[in-house]
């Protein structure tokens, strides 16, 4: 065991698209934990969209990380020593230790994750926040139905690639949107999407042109995960009184340089009489045991399927960062720490 603690903090804010020198890698001592707390050593960092998000000072549903802060992040970590009654050397949890190579917990907010049930790292992707994410998403926002058409951006990431087999499953029409030929080809053989369509160099037009030739009848659901273009080219689809689960919007988390004008939003929701709906997933951690319910059996028996990439190494975790940003992840973006 290394006994200094790496931990990468906010350097700056970005003002629009962030780079390496947003990053800070800050050496310490370990801490050492406190009557009632126990020290961790992280194994597995997850690297999630709404990084983006703490990096800036604008108003959001959580407040922002501090510069010289520690960036925050969910891990899987295991206990190295515990002076809590709760949790002894060895147990492997799921906590909010930020970019850390240690961390000190309480144990609030700390889950215990059990090896053998399933990979831990599922406990970061698809049987985690993303997972749940894309449950919650689907079933309580979207009020997905058999038989109907649903799009789902982001297809192959890690919460699109579960909306999309879980819409399946449900016997809907899937249309997926994704990044390059060989995502949309794994979405279509692995994920079990009826078509997948790639957004790269595709504008606007001739997007919506494939979505209305995949969708003869008409969009009746949007799991929307990206905005930009995409979203651009899915709205004229949708059906009158179609619905909108409003997820996330990284087309735009760095600014919106090609921003599509509200008339053209605001008019389609009009005439279309969409239903829109925002969610964030920390208002619906109550449904976490349904979720796993349905949810665990199904990646156990092999017939959920995902997908994850690894960065190798904590200094590996802003560059990795960065390419998420851009879609250089394929699956879950994950950091191996230890
Ligand atoms: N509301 C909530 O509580 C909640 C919870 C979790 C996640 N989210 C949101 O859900 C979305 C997906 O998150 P995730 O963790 O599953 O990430 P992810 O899909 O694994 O990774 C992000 C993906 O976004 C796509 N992307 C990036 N820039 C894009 C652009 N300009 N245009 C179109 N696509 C772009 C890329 O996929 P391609 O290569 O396929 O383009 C990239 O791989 C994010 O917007 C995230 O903020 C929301």
């Amino acid at each position: 065991m290394t006994e200094t603690l790496h931990r990468i903090v906010l350097a700056s804010r970005p003002e629009h698209k962030p780079g390496l020198d947003n990053f800070r890698m800050e050496e310490s001592a370990l801490p050492e934990p406190a009557a009632g707390q126990f020290l961790a050593r992280t194994l597995w960092l997850s690297l999630d969209p709404y990084m983006r998000g703490r990096m800036s000072a604008a108003r959001s549903y959580a407040k922002p990380v501090e510069v010289g802060a520690t960036m925050e992040g969910a891990c899987v970590a295991e206990v190295v020593t515990s002076r809590h009654p709760g949790f002894a050397a060895g147990d492997i949890v799921l906590a909010q230790l930020g970019w850390a190579s240690h961390g000190i917990s309480d144990g609030a907010g700390v889950r215990k994750i059990d090896p053998a049930a399933a990979p831990v790292t599922t406990a970061l992707g698809v049987l985690g926040m993303p997972g749940l994410t894309a449950w919650v998403g689907l079933n309580d926002i979207a009020g997905a139905r058999a038989g109907e058409t649903i799009v789902v951006s982001a297809a192959t990431g890690a919460v699109g690639s579960l909306v999309g087999q879980l819409a399946r499953r449900k016997g809907m029409r899937v249309i997926g949107i994704a990044g390059g030929a060989e995502k949309c080809a794994y979405a279509v053989a692995e994920l079990g999407y009826d078509i997948c369509l790639d957004h790269h160099g595709a504008d606007a037009r001739r997007l919506g042109a494939q979505i209305a030739e995949a969708a003869p009848n008409g969009v009746d659901a949007y799991f929307e995960n990206v905005g930009g273009t995409v979203l651009e080219a899915v709205l004229p689809a949708m059906n009158t009184h179609g619905r909108i689960a409003l997820c996330g919007m990284i087309a735009w988390y760095s600014g919106a340089p090609a921003a599509l004008p509200a008339p053209a939003i605001w008019g389609a929701i009009l005439r279309q009489r969409l239903r829109v709906q925002g969610f964030i997933i920390f208002d619906h951690w109550n449904r976490l045991p349904a979720f796993l319910a349905e949810v665990a059996p199904l990646v156990k028996d092999g017939s959920i399927r995902y997908r994850e990439t690894v960065a190798e190494g904590l200094d590996a975790a802003p560059a990795a960062f960065l390419r998420l940003l851009e879609g250089g992840n394929f699956g879950k973006q994950l950091v191996r720490v230890g």
